[in-house]
């Protein structure tokens, strides 16, 4: 890309952070809505994707699980980031997934801010969560380090502003650009089939635009983008990098964490997961044979 077509982009924010520690609350109390109270036995297993505007100016948000299983997940919306959030409860500190989250940004080069979230509760312990967070390397910058700790209660809802103002001033550190004209790709979040709507594909632009009647491919699905919807389920005709969207029009589910790009022409896009799936059967036509029955034995 030619520098000059280089323009801001709103800061990625991923929300890492072990099982109950806040994130959703966090998210919701950023949002001012309440998704936690709506999630299945109070446990996120899904990455959300959002976006909030402080002082004019947009911050895209990714919500990830804490529960042990979802590694998988953390570790691609750390990829993903430009910046993560970690949530650590002062209650109970640093635990298995914060040092699992901490590994993952780092592995992405991401910058840490840490949201000492649950200070209202009586068994809140900031001097020793601080203390456990420099132990693993994180020294909060009121002890000479350089790691911004901001105590927040997610719940009452207090420290919000401090925590966007942090974003935004580690955000303005780094060199968060993209180019709104050139060539369209991102990520997928998430996708599923829908009952009424068919493939519903949760995309993350990077670069470029996206738009309604573009030819998607990602992965081993493609088509042509029936409808876009924003965070809210409003439609969208356009959606430029950063700019976390829903769409309908794939063929297939793509796996999450895949690569999407946009083609020209549909019998281009068609070739490209032709041959994506042609190398797939002859990897798995070369793979030893095992048998269930040796699978069982083993
Ligand atoms: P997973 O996504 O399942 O890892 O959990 P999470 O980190 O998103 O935590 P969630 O927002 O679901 O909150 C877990 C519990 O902690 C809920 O009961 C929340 O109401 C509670 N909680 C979250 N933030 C606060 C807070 O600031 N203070 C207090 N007292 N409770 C909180
Ligand atoms: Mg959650
Ligand atoms: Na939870």
């Amino acid at each position: 890309e030619k520098p000059e077509a280089l323009q801001d982009r709103p800061p990625v924010v991923t929300i890492l952070g072990h099982v109950d520690h806040g994130k959703t609350t966090l998210l919701d109390a950023i949002r001012d809505t309440n998704v936690a109270g709506g999630e299945a036995g109070g446990i996120t297993q899904h990455i959300g994707a959002y976006q909030v505007e402080h002082k004019n100016r947009l911050i895209t948000f990714l919500d990830t699980p804490g529960h042990a299983a979802f590694t998988a997940m953390r570790s691609r919306g750390a990829q993903g980031a430009d910046i993560v959030v970690l949530v650590v409860a002062a209650n109970d500190g640093v635990m298995p997934q914060t040092r699992e989250a901490i590994a993952h940004a780092r592995a992405a080069r991401v910058p840490i801010i840490v949201a000492m979230n649950k200070i209202d509760r009586p068994d809140a312990n900031p001097d020793f969560t601080k203390k456990q967070l420099a132990e693993v390397g994180l020294v909060p910058d009121d002890w000479d380090g350089d790691t911004m700790v901001v105590p927040v209660s997610a719940k009452l809802r207090k420290g919000i502003d401090d925590l966007l103002e942090a974003i935004l001033l580690v955000a303005d550190t780094l060199d968060i650009k993209a180019n709104p004209e050139g060539r369209v790709f991102g990520t997928v979040i998430e996708a599923k089939v829908d009952r009424a709507k068919g493939v519903v594909a949760t995309l993350l632009v990077y670069n470029g635009t996206l738009e309604t009647g573009d030819i998607v491919v990602a992965g081993k699905a493609y088509g042509r983008i029936r409808a876009m919807f924003d965070f809210r389920g409003r439609k969208l005709r356009k959606a430029g990098p950063s700019t976390p969207v829903q769409i309908m029009g794939l063929n297939d589910v793509p796996d999450a964490g895949e690569l999407f790009l946009v083609y020209e022409n549909e019998r281009e896009a068609r070739t490209v997961v032709e041959e994506r799936l042609q190398q797939q059967q002859k990897r798995l036509a070369s793979a030893p044979k095992i048998s269930l029955e040796e699978l069982f034995n083993k």
